[in-house]
């Protein structure tokens, strides 16, 4: 099978990265052009990327990075993983010829465009072909923002199983959700003597002398909005050409913790019908040979969607389950605040699962069904 050529847009940050380890010797892309801003441009790609380049093939490290002026139509794939200001021009631009798939927000919310995670919501990718009404000749496809991924796998078989009327969730989320400028801060405060407590702290997303180290900002801009519409959306319903949101409560608070990889969350959920732990640890079972049936053949699966532990999930030691791609869910208990319900733990890796790796899968499941 000849391979399909590939670019990646961001290539240097966080995701793109990711994306750049995932596509290094698959089987089905070959990795042709990485992009970034100007910054980059010019230079070779070890030097521009200032992250853990631990496991990059040398050939990789010494290509040019080109910068947005030279995105041409000679690829068959754009994977884009640009902060979304600049992807709302790029990706639009891109998809007039080429397909695109994105860890962005930029068209997440349109309604021809899907949310995609493979083995919650694969059927939504019969909108992108809505997306011709646009006249473009490929189309985008978003996959979700890093702390609904995680939240998202969790909720569907319980959503699907036993209904659900209301969810609050409370996030731990790592630096590495913020870009590699915040894993830079972060890593050369762990150098330095911690600051005293400050007399007039400063809102910390605004204040470019954020402290992550020893410290919880609570607050992560647009992020709650942003979870709790796309669960809704995620797990909704494909029917004549649009979604319909699933019909369910939902809140959540979102906050950065000192931790670089994997976003933990605890999740509260009132269900339509009852159920114990075990009712829930088998659902979560049966999920996993669904999926293994109708996604296994797909080279970034994982073995197990969800990895059910018996223990509270941590980030240092369970975010790589699965190739970072396992969704781990620990501490499924019965909950007392509501008649019927279910409370537990969940950590979904950020840079895999919830950006670059979960990303490819969608591509290796549009390129087994036809789509690309
Ligand atoms: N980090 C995560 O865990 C994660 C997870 C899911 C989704 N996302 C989403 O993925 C996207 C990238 O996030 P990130 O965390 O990887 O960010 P990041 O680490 O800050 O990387 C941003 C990338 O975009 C490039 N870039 C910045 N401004 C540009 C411009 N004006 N023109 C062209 N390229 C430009 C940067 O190039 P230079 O290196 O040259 O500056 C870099 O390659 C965002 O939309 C984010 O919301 C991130």
């Amino acid at each position: 099978m000849e391979k399909l050529r590939v670019g990646v847009l961001g290539a240097t940050g966080a995701a793109g990265l990711e994306f750049v380890r995932a596509l290094c010797g698959h089987p089905w892309f070959e990795l042709e052009e990485l992009y970034a801003s100007g910054r980059s441009a010019g230079r070779p790609f070890g030097e521009a990327c200032t992250l853990d380049l631990s496991g990059i093939p040398e050939d990789v490290k010494e290509r040019r990075v080109r910068g947005m002026g030279e995105v041409g139509k000679g690829l068959d794939l754009i994977c884009s993983a640009l902060p979304s200001e600049v992807a709302r021009e790029v990706e639009g631009e891109c998809a007039r010829h080429t397909p695109v798939i994105s860890t962005t927000s930029a068209f997440r919310y349109e309604d021809d465009v899907p949310i995609l995670i493979t083995e919650v919501n694969a059927d939504h990718h019969r909108l992108l072909g809505l997306q011709r009404r646009r006249g473009w000749e490929g189309w985008i496809a978003p996959g979700p923002n890093c702390t609904t991924v995680g939240l998202a796998v969790s909720l569907c078989p319980i959503y699907r199983e036993l209904g659900i009327k209301r969810v609050i969730m409370s996030s731990y989320q790592s630096v590495s959700g913020g870009g590699y400028a915040l894993i830079q801060k972060w890593r050369a405060q762990r150098r330095l003597e911690l600051p005293k407590p400050l007399e007039g702290v400063r809102e910390p997303i605004r204040d470019p002398e954020v402290v992550l180290e020893g410290n919880v900002i609570g607050y992560i801009e647009k992020e709650e909005a942003k979870v709790k519409r796309e669960t809704l959306k995620i797990l909704g319903d494909y029917a004549d050409g649009r979604i319909e949101p699933a019909r369910f409560r939902i809140d959540c608070s979102c906050v950065r913790v000192p931790t670089l990889r994997g976003h933990f969350e605890t999740v509260f959920v009132e269900t339509e019908r009852a159920c114990s732990e075990e009712d829930v640890k088998a659902i979560y079972e049966e999920f996993n040979e669904r999926c293994k049936r109708e996604f296994g053949d797909l080279p970034s699966s994982p073995e197990k969607a969800i990895v059910v532990l018996d223990r509270s999930p941590q980030p240092i030691f369970d975010v790589g389950l699965g190739g970072g791609m396992s969704t781990v869910v620990g501490r499924i208990e019965r909950i007392e605040a509501y008649d019927s319900g279910i409370k537990y733990q969940v950590l979904s890796d950020n840079t895999q699962r919830g950006a670059a790796k979960g990303m490819v899968q969608v591509a290796e499941y549009l390129h087994k069904v036809g789509f690309l």
